[in-house]
Order: C-alpha cells, then sequence, then structure tokens
C-alpha cells in the first residue's frame, strides 16, 4: 500500500435508545428545575437506556448505520471508543464486531472518555496509515448514564446515552473527508476533577456506593474544557495551514451549551459556527460527536467541501482535535 495513504470518512450514522427523559422528570424526584437545567446547560432532554440494553447494542445500531451510508458490508477493524464497555473485561468492541458480522477482524476498545471517538479516529487513521486496514470502523458510543449516581443533581441532568460511526476508509489526502492532521493531548494529575473512583484494579469493591458513580468537580472541568478546545483547535487547524476564519462549522463535544459558546468566544467564531444538539440528547462522551455530525448532516449543517473542525474534551483529562473537508455522505 502506498506511504499516502490517508483515512477518508465515507460512512456515517447514530443511533440514540427510545426512551427520552425530560427536565421535568428528573426534576420530579431531584432539587433542581427546568429552568435550572436549560439555562446552566442548555439540556431539555437526554435519551437513556432501558434496563438490559448496553453500550455494545448501542454500538451494535451505530455501527450498522455507519456501514450501509457507506454502501459497504465489510470492515477490516472496529475501534469502539467508549468507557462503558459490558464487562470491565473484556474490551465490547469483539463483541460488538461480531453481532455486524465482520467475523475474526481486529476489534478493540479505546478509553478516552469523552474524547473517545476522536482518539478512536487518529487509532483508525494510523491503522489505515501503516498499511494494517483499509476500511475501519469507529464506533463512539456509551450507556454513561450507568455511571451516574441517581442521587447526584449534579451530573444527572447532564448525560445521557447513544452511539454514532463513521467507515473511514483508505484514501487519497486531496479527496473530501480526508481526516487529519490530528491534535491530542493528556493529563492524568487532573483524573480525580471527574471521575469513577471504584471498581478498577486499584479499589475493586468500595463500600461507600457513592465511590463507584461518577464525581466531577463542575466548575473546574468547565474551564479546563473551554480553554483546552480552544487551544487545540487552534493547533490542529494551524498545522493544517487553514485560519481559524477558515472554519465553516465546529462539531465540538456536547458537554455544555455554555462551554461551546465559550469556545466560540475564546476561538473569535461566531456563535453559529459552532453546532450543538445538546438540548435533546445532553452529554453523551464518546457518542457525542459522531451523534452531532450525524444531526448537523441531516440538517444540512454540513455540506460537501465544508471546512470541519471536532474538537473534544473529557475525563483524564483528555482533549483533542481533527479536521477534514466534509465529504458527499447521506447518513444512516
Ligand atoms: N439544579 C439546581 N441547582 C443546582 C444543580 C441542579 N441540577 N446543580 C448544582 N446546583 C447549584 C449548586 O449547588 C450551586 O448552589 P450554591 O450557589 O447554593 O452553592 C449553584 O447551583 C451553582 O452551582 P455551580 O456548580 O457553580 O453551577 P455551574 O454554573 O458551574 O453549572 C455545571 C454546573 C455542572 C452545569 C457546569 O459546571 C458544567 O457544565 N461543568 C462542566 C461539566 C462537564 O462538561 N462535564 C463533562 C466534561 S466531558
Amino acid at each position: 500500500m502506498p506511504s499516502s495513504q490517508v483515512a477518508v470518512l465515507a460512512g456515517l450514522g447514530s443511533w440514540l435508545p427510545p426512551r427520552v427523559v425530560g427536565n421535568e422528570e428528573i426534576a420530579q424526584r431531584l432539587d433542581t428545575s427546568d429552568e435550572w437545567i436549560r439555562s446552566r446547560t442548555g439540556i431539555a432532554e437526554r435519551r437513556v437506556v432501558d434496563p438490559g440494553t448496553s453500550t455494545v447494542d448501542l454500538a451494535v445500531e451505530a455501527g450498522r448505520r455507519a456501514l450501509t451510508s457507506a454502501g459497504e458490508t465489510e470492515a477490516d477493524a472496529v475501534v469502539l471508543a467508549t468507557s462503558t464497555a459490558d464487562q470491565l473485561c473484556p474490551a465490547s468492541a469483539p463483541q460488538v464486531a461480531t453481532k455486524l458480522g465482520l467475523n475474526g477482524v481486529a476489534a478493540f476498545d479505546v478509553n478516552a472518555v469523552c474524547s473517545g471517538f476522536v482518539y478512536g479516529l487518529a487509532t483508525g487513521a494510523g491503522l489505515i496509515a501503516a498499511g494494517v486496514a483499509r476500511r475501519v470502523l469507529v464506533i463512539g458510543a456509551d450507556a454513561f448514564t450507568s455511571l451516574v449516581d441517581p442521587e447526584d443533581r449534579g451530573t444527572v441532568p447532564i448525560f445521557g446515552d447513544g452511539a454514532g460511526a463513521v467507515l473511514l476508509r483508505a484514501g487519497d489526502p486531496d479527496e473530501l473527508g480526508a481526516l487529519g492532521p490530528f491534535d491530542l493531548h493528556s493529563e492524568g494529575e487532573l483524573a480525580e476533577l471527574l471521575w469513577v473512583e471504584a471498581g478498577g484494579a486499584k479499589n475493586r469493591r468500595s463500600d461507600d456506593p457513592r465511590d463507584h458513580y461518577l464525581v466531577m468537580q463542575g466548575q473546574t472541568v468547565f474551564r479546563h474544557a473551554c480553554a483546552r478546545m480552544a487551544e487545540s483547535a487552534r493547533a490542529v487547524v494551524g498545522a493544517a495551514g487553514w485560519a481559524v476564519g477558515d472554519i465553516d462549522r465546529f462539531i465540538g463535544h456536547q458537554a455544555n451549551i455554555r462551554i461551546l459558546q465559550t469556545c466560540a468566544k475564546q476561538l473569535g467564531l461566531a456563535e453559529d459556527v459552532m453546532y450543538s444538539n445538546i438540548e435533546k440528547v445532553g452529554n453523551t462522551s464518546a457518542a457525542s460527536i459522531p451523534i452531532a455530525l450525524a444531526d448537523a448532516a441531516k440538517e444540512g449543517a454540513l455540506q460537501p467541501g465544508h471546512r470541519v473542525v471536532m474538537g473534544a474534551f473529557g475525563a483524564g483529562l483528555t482533549w483533542g482535535s481533527t479536521l477534514l473537508r466534509w465529504p458527499d455522505v447521506i447518513p444512516g
């Protein structure tokens, strides 16, 4: 394979579980209100999995739609970005691949929490550039509400469940849809700002059930999210030889509408360049960006040739960006 092969976005799909949980339903059982949630986050409702539905189920639905969108039935590898794998061990990607009929292909999870999809794209692009695979299905899927303490008004309103996926194929750097460059970062010293303390190898079982749920220092996370997403967008745009003003559409991680607005201000971007679907889905973690891509494409907010930046931020801390000129894809 020629060394100039890059990853090209060839298919796109998303899937949301059917159960809608509106702000009023949350306000009936926690000390909060529709007004507070809307004004502080921009979220009106989110989707939540029913018992028995898992991350693998969400990922399979989105993955199938991305394959159909690309007109493909095969892929050489499945990269699943998630921090809510069905089991602590093994990874969920092999189960997703099998359920999609992709028997025997390379399949593994990438865990960079809410930045996972951009990390997954970089991984998929790397497999293609190295000649390991010609078609990589990159899925971002999270049943993130499984990590949320049902009694915590600080996190319950924010998170939702869902999945989105793209099929990457080997192609030419000049094509519409060619991905890259990438800008990826982490800061492990700040892990405690947003984490689930127990359940892993360090503290398998805690007597305090709250240790098994997500704990978040919201305001500090907010500040880091704005600054890091803006910084990374500048870096990736510079590496591509674009100017910030060239960006037609910024598809950022949907964590909070005010984070996207602040990020736009920091970048000097018009607010309408920032796409947002957070009102309907909340923060779906690794699924956030591909669901936003699919919604934006369906609404006509992404047009072939548009210069698009994807910007992510998440627990870890992790953050990163990539970009592409939008291809002619019809999302499934
Ligand atoms: N309903 C009503 N009041 C609430 C509330 C809720 N759901 N959650 C918190 N409050 C209260 C707080 O207790 C506080 O009360 P006090 O002033 O009496 O102490 C007040 O509202 C303000 O809290 P604060 O935390 O300062 O609000 P905020 O404007 O920072 O908004 C978040 C809180 C969580 C929405 C915001 O910090 C945020 O979005 N942070 C980033 C989170 C994120 O993106 N995480 C994922 C990253 S991938």
